[in-house]
């Protein structure tokens, strides 16, 4: 077998191609952010589990935050018809006032749906089933992981105030599924909601 002094040289090159790749795709990784879902089952949840997860989701105030205020007769209310769909893209919030000395902390939309503290601006997720601004890919698994550590799918961004999941986190596994099934029947509402925006330095 006659040696090819030119071959171990190409091996090399590849070797050293497919770490650049793989270096490159890294970074790619790191700058395009954030996690992906890993996709949603399609099997309908039972209707009782669908009925609690509702009641859930009604008493632990899961509208407040993330469905829209609009003005009505008796001031404001939530805007069903903007259920759960997160801040509205078309709100586009002014840079918060600076923040006072003492103990006024918070700025809130009107909306009640951008908040303003001295963790910077959140915005409400799209909690509905749509698939490109909502959960409509999430897993059990990702809505499960993200109540419980806080962060975004469970290992992605911290998830900023005043999201209570430090309070949610307590919730029992067949209570977050049930939390999770009834949020995937409801209407899909297509609505990006803004990057949260870092503190002023
Ligand atoms: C007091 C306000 C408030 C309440 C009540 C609230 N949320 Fe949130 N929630 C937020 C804010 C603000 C964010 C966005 C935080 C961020 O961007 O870091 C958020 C984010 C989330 C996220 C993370 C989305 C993502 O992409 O990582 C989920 C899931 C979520 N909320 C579900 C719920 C559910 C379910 C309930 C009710 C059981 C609920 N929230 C009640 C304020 C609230």
């Amino acid at each position: 077998m006659s040696h090819d002094p030119a071959r171990p040289r190409s091996r090399a090159a590849i070797a050293l191609a497919i770490l650049a790749c793989a270096t490159t795709a890294a970074i790619a990784a790191t700058q395009s952010g954030a996690p992906k879902p890993d996709g949603a089952a399609n099997t309908p949840a039972p209707a009782e589990t669908i009925a609690r997860g509702k009641y859930l989701v009604t008493i632990a105030g899961c509208n407040d935050c993330h469905t829209p205020l609009k003005m009505g007769p008796q001031g404001p209310e939530p805007d069903m018809d903007r259920m759960l769909s997160g801040h509205p893209a078309s709100l586009v919030m002014p840079p918060p006032t600076k923040l006072p000395e003492g103990p006024w902390q918070v700025q809130i939309a009107a909306t009640s749906t951008a908040f303003a503290g001295p963790w910077g601006v959140s915005y409400t997720a799209n909690l509905t089933p749509d698939e490109d601004t909502g959960l409509g890919l999430w897993s059990l698994a990702n809505f499960r992981d993200t109540l419980r550590t806080g962060k975004h799918l469970g290992r992605g961004r911290d998830i900023l105030p005043p999201m209570p999941w430090p309070m949610y986190r307590n919730l029992t596994d067949a209570d977050i599924e049930a939390v999770y099934s009834y949020l995937r029947t409801i209407p899909a509402i297509d609505n990006q909601v803004p990057e949260p925006v870092p503190p002023a330095g």
